[in-house]
């Protein structure tokens, strides 16, 4: 026990949800911001059976276990279901998602208010660093697949993992 902090202080969590197809270097940049900040960061790659991934969810929440292995904080995992649902399963009182730029701002703040509405979690909105403020999976994908070099946006083994996958196709 160390006074006031004893061992019934209740964890401070945070969940970073995405599709993380794959992870970016801006996301990787988030999830180490909001491991400083809460004791334990929930990544959660969120399933959308609708839209066909380059990677499976497998394959993402592999890519993130290693990318994020650094941080003893960081745990990832995997939902299908409200991103709502998954904070009340697991007492996450608060979501943190990167803003890059103003575009992104309306659909954000409709679902951090839906978010709010139907459970009473948080959005915390953290500004992304300008040197990713250009940054997508999508992006990333699309120079990947004409050839454009990606290297300085993704981590090195997502970079691998990419160039495998392109050159099956
Ligand atoms: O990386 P993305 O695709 O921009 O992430 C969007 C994501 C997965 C965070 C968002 O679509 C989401 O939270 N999906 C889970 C389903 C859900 O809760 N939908 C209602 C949102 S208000």
């Amino acid at each position: 026990m160390n006074g006031p902090e004893s061992e019934e202080t209740p964890l401070r969590r945070a969940v970073c949800p995405g599709s993380f197809d794959p992870v970016t270097n801006g996301h990787l940049d988030i999830i180490a911001r909001a491991s400083r900040l809460y004791d334990v960061v929930h990544v959660a790659v969120m399933i959308n059976q609708s839209k066909k991934g380059l990677f499976t969810v497998d394959e993402r929440i592999d890519l993130l276990r290693q990318v994020t292995a650094e941080y003893g904080n960081v745990k990832v995992e995997s939902f299908h279901g409200l991103l709502v649902d998954f904070c009340k399963q697991r007492d996450i009182p608060a979501i943190v998602k990167g803003l890059r730029a103003v575009s992104d701002f309306d659909y954000e703040l409709q679902m951090a208010q839906m978010n709010n509405g139907l459970s009473g979690v948080e959005t915390l909105f953290v500004p992304t660093n300008p040197t990713y403020s250009f940054l997508s999976s999508s992006l990333v994908k699309e120079v990947a697949a004409w050839g454009g070099d990606v290297s300085h946006l993704v981590p090195p083994l997502v970079l691998e993992a990419l160039t495998e996958r392109l050159g099956e196709r």
